[in-house]
């Protein structure tokens, strides 16, 4: 079994992120062999400021660390820092159809009305993630429900470059989906996901909240008069209160069913108090080894450097594979 999943390193991390996705690589650690990065070449599909990047990288690489990511168990690193990556992504922009990319929800969501405006990047890095999995010989993707179909995508482009080219190269990955916690949704919002580009700090909570701000968004985020029913299934038309429940129960590491039986009957006045509570005793070591890690740069830079050197000799062997597979030589 080997794991492989990455993140973007624009602002901070949030607690969809958290809940769907890094939470479970904490674990996965335990499990399997893992190897988890800063998608920085992701974060240039669309304009950054070259300084905000770097320091983004940073408080990215500190914020996965204080969750638990251990450069003992896991290799660590931003995929930047190994050329392999923007490598093999050139040889998978051939495999990859139009078509196929045309399909991506997220491409269309994020150009939105202005498709012809957008980088041919944002357009092409599905591929780019298809080579930071199959690079490693990933079985296992563990995402959001947002990054589903990428994961598809991935597994169509390994099933026809091993077909194309009469291979047996790529490991045809999984995508690993969590079963409470796959969408988070905005805290003002039930039919938005929690994300890092809603322009209200209030809709998210993020991992550098100080227990007041965490108090206060919960205290604020939008619910409904009734009370909580019986049965979680009774949520399916209250988006807001399901959140909140799901946020819980992703946290206590239960179910959202036995949380709204421990609730069922009473409203959000004596919900809130108690969600609130869980978060800032969840997030409250994490974010204190944050501040801790924030004040050493230079031991992040290390363990960057360590984890990219890895990587580098993990992705080797299937690069010049690929290279090979095709008809070409990389120098040595
Ligand atoms: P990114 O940076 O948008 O998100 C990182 C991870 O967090 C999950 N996530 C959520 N899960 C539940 N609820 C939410 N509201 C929520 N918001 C985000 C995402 O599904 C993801 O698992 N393209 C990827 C990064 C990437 C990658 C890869 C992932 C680059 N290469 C290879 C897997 C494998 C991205 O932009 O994720």
């Amino acid at each position: 079994m080997r794991v492989v999943s990455g993140i973007q390193p624009t602002g901070s991390l949030h607690l969809g992120n958290y809940l769907g996705a890094i939470k479970r690589w904490v674990r996965m650690q335990d499990e399997a062999d893992c190897l988890f990065f800063l998608a920085d070449l992701h974060a240039v599909t669309v304009y950054v400021e070259p300084a905000e990047l770097a320091a983004n990288v940073r408080e990215m690489a500190a914020a996965l660390i204080a969750c638990g990511i251990d450069e003992n168990r896991s290799v660590l690193f931003n995929h930047a820092r190994v050329p392999a990556h923007p490598e093999l992504a050139w040889i998978l922009n051939c495999t990859a159809r139009i078509g196929w990319l045309n399909r991506m929800t997220q491409f269309k969501e994020k150009s939105g009305k202005n498709r012809e405006g957008a980088s041919v990047g944002l357009f092409a890095y599905p591929v780019l993630q298809a080579a930071d999995v199959l690079l490693y010989q990933a079985t296992h993707v563990p995402v959001g429900d947002d990054q589903k179909q990428h994961v598809e995508l991935i597994r169509d482009i390994a099933l026809k470059f091993n077909a194309d080219y009469d291979v047996d190269l790529f490991t045809v990955p999984e995508p690993h989906i969590a079963e409470t916690a796959a969408r988070i949704m905005s805290l003002r919002d039930g039919y938005a996901k929690m994300s890092k580009s809603d322009p209200s700090d209030m809709s998210r909570i993020n991992l550098s909240d100080d227990g007041d701000s965490i108090a206060l968004k919960i205290r604020k985020a939008k619910t409904d008069a009734e009370p909580l029913p019986e049965s979680f299934d009774e949520l399916a038309y209250r988006p807001e209160a399901a959140n909140l429940v799901t946020i819980y129960a992703a946290l206590a590491d239960r179910t959202p069913q036995s949380v709204v039986e421990e609730f069922a009957g009473r409203g959000f006045g004596a919900f809130k108090p108690a969600l609130a509570e869980i978060l800032v005793e969840t997030m409250r070591p994490i974010k204190q080894r944050l501040d801790e890690l924030r004040s050493d740069p230079g031991e992040l830079d290390q363990i960057l450097e360590r984890g990219a050197e890895r990587a580098a000799k993990l992705a080797r062997p299937t690069l010049d594979s690929a290279y090979k597979a095709i008809g070409l030589r990389r120098l040595a």
